[in-house]
């Protein structure tokens, strides 16, 4: 099994007014190929932090991250943002759609702005509708950003996420602002995703969420106080019930 992300002893300290803030205290997992990985804990213990430091947002105060084999340390920020634009795919909240773009000439504005894609702009629109069909949100394509509904706004997301065929797809709460039917179709479309092959990893307060993934990391105070490992194969009832004795037994 190939290993996408490797985190060692990532520590991330922040600084307001003289006073140290240590988020993240010596965290250490991996996360190999394939894989759908949840993040959850307590709010502030550090969950967003780590998503942004594993994926290059914001850069880590020690420790070491290599992704696909790359040690992000050796990275300038240009090397850094290229890797973003090429390999990652980035589903965040508030996503920061351009306003006075289409929602189609959103999705595809990872692969007009990537070098890695030697696409013209008319191909990229026309991947960029196929996917869009793929997630149900045909027909928004050429509506403006804010007349769509959060769910299909939050679909867009991940087709955007996907127009560059990253490697791994990086999610800070996806479902967060979501009703529960919404929830549900981003999940099943994330859930697709991963099982053709892209890694995820992603955060959540939403045990339903987790209990579609293939593993669970659960975050104390900057700190992975445990993980469980989900079975597909398993019915989904099944995986909910037993990871919400799990979570009770960590505290959640
Ligand atoms: N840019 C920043 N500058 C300074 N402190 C920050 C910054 N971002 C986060 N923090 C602090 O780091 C800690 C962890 O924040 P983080 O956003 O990672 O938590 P979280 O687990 O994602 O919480 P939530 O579930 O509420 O989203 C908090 O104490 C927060 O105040
Ligand atoms: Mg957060």
């Amino acid at each position: 099994m190939k290993t996408v992300l490797e985190v060692k002893d990532l520590c991330k300290t922040y600084v307001i007014n003289k006073r140290q803030n240590h988020v993240l205290r010596n965290v250490n997992f991996s996360v190999n190929e394939g894989e759908m990985v949840a993040i959850m804990g307590p709010s502030g213990s550090g969950k967003s932090t780590l998503l942004y430091t594993v994926s290059g947002m914001d850069r880590m105060t020690s420790g070491k991250v290599d992704f696909c084999g790359r040690n992000m340390a050796d990275m300038n920020e240009d090397d850094l943002a290229k890797m973003r634009l090429d390999d990652m795919g980035f589903i965040f909240q508030q996503m920061y759609m351009m306003k006075n773009l289409t929602v189609l000439d959103n999705v595809i504005l990872p692969a007009v702005k990537s070098k890695k894609v030697k696409e013209s702009r008319t191909e990229c629109a026309e991947r960029g509708r196929t996917l869009m069909h793929k997630l149900g949100i045909a027909e928004i394509a050429d509506n403006d950003i804010n007349e769509v509904s959060g769910g299909q706004l939050q679909r867009a997301c991940i087709c955007r996420s996907m127009m560059n065929k990253p490697r791994m797809i990086f999610a800070d709460e996806p479902t967060g602002a979501l009703n529960r039917t919404s929830s549900e179709e981003v999940m099943t479309e994330l859930t697709h995703l991963n099982e053709e092959g892209t890694t995820i990893m992603l955060v959540t307060h939403d045990a339903k969420v987790a209990a579609k993934c293939t593993r669970v990391l659960f975050i104390v105070d900057g700190n992975i106080k445990g993980e469980y490992a989900l079975d597909r194969s398993k019915p989904l009832r099944d995986r909910e019930r037993s990871l919400n004795n799990w979570l009770m037994e960590m505290g959640w």
